[in-house]
């Protein structure tokens, strides 16, 4: 075959720009500047070790798979806030808030609260938790803070427009307050009425979320609550799954209530993104026993007992405590989400942004 240098030259020089694109991904930048978390135990990574609370898990056997040991998070190792810090290519995992110093604002910081809920008595009689709208009030001075870093506020909020914003919040409203009926507050409903008034508040503080600067939002809905072991413990299993009916029934109405929020949210704010996350897995891989925790559990609030020694063969359970998932199953949920995370990070967004 004939030589042709003419052809040959541009498809090297395309070769060479597609291999250091390559090389770029697995190298380095993240696929947003900044990734910000709000939301309870499923993402706290130990903002409540310094509150009065027994909403704890900064002891072992809490964080015995995780490198150094217990942190706060509610798991044996990661939680689903650094698996998505993971996937979206940062080089650590997002840092707490309680300790975050000027570099980590920047680049994103963690809210979550063991406990925390909508409602700002969701989880008091733990003690001292941070609601949704306290870490609400927490990032106003976040937002304050990195225009002073930035060099004012138009420089933040172009900063800000591009982070992504983990929001998971509501499972506590049903776990510890709702269905409990432990406050006043919650007494004279009925689980229509009380999902109408989580949700209209819940709108409202996402409208607020947006008025600091976020366009780009990944929102988790409840988990399937009436399936979390204590709640089966509690209540006893009564439908075909062994799992709580009437606790299932209210949770996903719930999660109904938000994707209409959602596209209501969508069409009225202007460039907002706001994502139903889909975490439905169609594989457990190894995870074998979907019912039973791995560590032993008090029968009171399904927390792990501190210094028990824990089961051997974790990736293969679905819970770690009574209530949490565990890391094996947070990294396959966490897998699914990130992919129905992808209108946040695909990359015609840097085009819009600028
Ligand atoms: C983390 O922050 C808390 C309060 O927010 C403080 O009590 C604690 O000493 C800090 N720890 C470190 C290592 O800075
Ligand atoms: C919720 O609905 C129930 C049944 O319709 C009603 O009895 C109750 O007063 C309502 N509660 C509130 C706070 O609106
Ligand atoms: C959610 O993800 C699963 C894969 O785990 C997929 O089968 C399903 O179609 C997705 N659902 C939606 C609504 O995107
Ligand atoms: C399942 O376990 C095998 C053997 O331990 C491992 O190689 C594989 O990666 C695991 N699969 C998943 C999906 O975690
Ligand atoms: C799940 O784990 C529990 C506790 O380790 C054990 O008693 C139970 O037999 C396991 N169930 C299955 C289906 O593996």
């Amino acid at each position: 075959m004939k030589y042709h240098p003419e052809i040959f030259v541009p498809i090297l020089i395309i070769l060479s720009l597609f291999s250091q694109w390559e090389q770029q991904q697995v190298l380095a930048e993240p696929q947003v500047p900044c990734f910000f978390i709000f939301g309870d135990s499923i993402v706290d990574n130990g903002n409540n070790n310094f509150r009065q609370t027994t909403s704890r898990a900064d002891f072992l056997p809490y964080g015995i798979d995780f490198p150094g040991g217990p942190t706060g998070r509610f798991s044996n190792g990661r939680n689903i806030a650094d698996i998505l810090a993971e996937l979206l290519g940062f080089e650590k995992h997002i840092p707490r808030y309680a300790n975050a110093t000027n570099e980590d604002f920047v680049g994103g910081v963690n809210y979550g609260s063991g406990g925390a809920g909508i409602l700002d008595e969701t989880g008091t009689t733990l003690g001292d938790v941070i609601s949704f709208n306290e870490q609400l009030s927490n990032h106003k001075g976040t937002v304050r803070r990195l225009a002073e870093l930035l060099g004012g506020r138009l420089a933040a909020r172009r900063h800000l427009r591009k982070c992504i914003y983990y929001v998971g919040l509501g499972n506590n409203d049903y776990l510890l307050n709702y269905f409990p009926k432990f406050y006043s507050s919650s007494a004279p409903y009925n689980p229509q009425n009380f999902t109408s008034l989580l949700i209209a508040q819940y709108s409202n503080q996402l409208r607020k979320l947006y008025r600091y600067g976020a366009r780009k939002v990944a929102m988790f809905g409840t988990g399937v609550l009436g399936c979390v072991p204590l709640q089966i413990t509690k209540y006893g299993g009564t439908d075909s799954s062994g799992c709580v009916g009437t606790i299932n029934e209210v949770s996903s109405l719930f999660n109904q209530k938000l994707k209409r929020v959602i596209s209501d949210l969508n069409n009225r704010l202007v460039d907002a993104t706001f994502i139903y996350t889909n975490d439905t897995v169609t594989s457990y891989g190894n995870i074998t026993n979907l019912t039973d925790p791995c560590c032993n559990v008090l029968t009171s609030d399904g927390a792990c007992i501190a210094g028990t020694v824990p089961c051997n063969n974790r990736e293969e359970h679905f819970f770690w405590d009574a209530v949490h998932p565990s890391e094996a199953a947070t990294m396959i949920t966490g897998k699914v989400a990130y992919i129905s995370m992808s209108p946040l990070y695909s990359t015609t967004d840097l085009i819009q942004t600028w």
